[in-house]
């Protein structure tokens, strides 16, 4: 046996439950609300295939050969144009191509987190962050939100002790837009209010926003970053959810001082994304394949999510403590159940039923959210989540009536 000496980092990797929990999704029958992913039937196939092959003949030689660890110029381009047809401001020169924004967290947490290192997150929040982050030991603060996102109030008694303490955090890190887990969106005001309190307290903002463009009415509203005038706010975008997460695309828009750094950080990671899928993107964002497979996503999932709102509705009993967000955008919606039901004791049942989700505590660092979860709608079929929510419906009618112990 070799006696591995592993590093402060790899011992304090950890599986995590929701990537456990979802291999008993996997299950036939089963009807799963768990993972975050596109309807792959809405890919664009023929799309993807016309501009592969576009790639390989009008510029095979760039496509298959590493490209500048910035990203291949072609496609900084037409993200520019992209963000701009988007309704926001990039230049090309401002961003990173990155292999989507799992790895823009990732190399962020290398920039900022030593171990110890203050961090300001949401309450929840997106449980590969808390993966990405925990990996280089940060030490979380929570803040709590409600329908409009973070309360600025909180996140303000959050920071002082911190800063009067001499442990000034490193960032404020947000998903403003269609929040995952919760589905919340962050008010107009309140993004003001959050830039304000960055700028008193000088503390850089991540903004991770793979759903802005999920919005089912309405208008979009400005990003952080489009609203910062310090140069304070870094923000991720993926092609995930959007797009094909298949492509592993992303990028990240930064200050100077940042982007240098990150571009450093990367390429001890990667040397580079992958020039081919670059080059894919390039073209199918230059015919505006994109833009169109967001119109599509969102017509398809405002259906999904009314379909499921209704179920719950139907389905539902009514009692204190069982309610639900009601989205306006994004992929997801989340369901608070009566403090007496833990959701992790009960996933099993779940899947007994064969209707899966993922439970609320995965995306706490303090160990709450117990009798919460997050359903997706965006993956099911419209009768898949209506059966689905009957089952999980049964479920929780069981756990009221009999009240027996969950098992364990
Ligand atoms: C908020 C948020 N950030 C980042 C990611 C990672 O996405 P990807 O690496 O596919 O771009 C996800 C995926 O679910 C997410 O919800």
């Amino acid at each position: 046996m070799v006696n591995y000496q592993f590093s402060s980092m790899a011992t304090r990797l950890r599986r995590t439950e929701i990537r456990e929990l979802l291999k008993l999704t996997r299950l036939p029958d089963t009807i799963s609300f768990g993972g975050g992913l596109p309807d792959p039937a809405i890919f664009p196939y023929a799309a993807v295939e016309a501009a592969a092959e576009r790639a390989i003949k009008e510029n095979g030689r760039l496509a298959l050969q590493y490209s500048p660890t910035e990203g291949e110029p072609f496609l900084k381009e037409q993200i520019a144009a992209f963000t701009e047809r988007q309704g926001e401001k990039l230049s090309a020169e401002e961003l990173l191509v990155v292999s989507s924004s799992q790895q823009g967290l990732d190399l962020l947490a290398k920039l900022f987190i030593d171990e110890s290192a203050p961090i300001i997150i949401e309450r929840p929040t997106y449980v590969g962050t808390i993966q990405a982050f925990r990996a280089f030991g940060a030490d979380f603060h929570g803040v709590d939100m409600d329908d409009d996102g973070i309360i600025p109030d909180h996140l303000e008694r959050t920071i002082i002790p911190l800063v009067d303490s001499g442990r000034k955090p490193r960032f404020i890190y947000l998903i403003p837009d269609f929040q995952n887990p919760s589905g919340r969106n962050l008010s107009l005001e309140r993004r003001h209010e959050i830039l304000r309190l960055a700028s008193r307290y000088d503390l850089p903002i991540i903004e991770d926003s793979p759903y802005r463009e999920l919005r089912f009415s309405g208008s979009l509203l400005p990003s952080l970053r489009s609203l910062d005038t310090e140069g304070r706010v870094i923000q991720l975008k993926t092609l995930s959810k959007i797009f094909c997460p298949g492509f592993r695309l992303g990028w990240i828009a930064a200050p100077p001082l940042v982007l240098e750094k990150l571009v450093m950080a990367k390429q001890g990671t990667d040397l580079c994304s992958s020039a081919y899928v670059s080059m894919v993107t390039a073209y199918l964002l230059l015919d505006h394949h994109v833009d169109r497979q967001i119109t599509i996503s969102r017509d398809l999932y405002e259906r999904k999510a009314a379909v499921m709102l209704a179920a719950l509705e139907r389905c539902m009993p009514k009692v204190d403590g069982l309610n639900w967000s009601k989205p306006d955008g994004g992929m997801f919606l989340w369901l608070h159940l009566p403090e007496y039901m833990d959701t992790k004791a009960m996933l099993l049942e779940a899947v007994d039923e064969r209707v899966a989700y993922v439970i609320g505590s995965c995306f706490y660092t303090d160990g709450s959210g117990r009798s919460e979860m997050r359903l997706n709608y965006s993956y099911p079929t419209e009768e898949q989540i209506v059966i689905g929510i009957e089952r999980l419906a049964r479920l929780v009618r069981k756990r009221m009536a009999d009240k027996v112990p969950v098992r364990r």
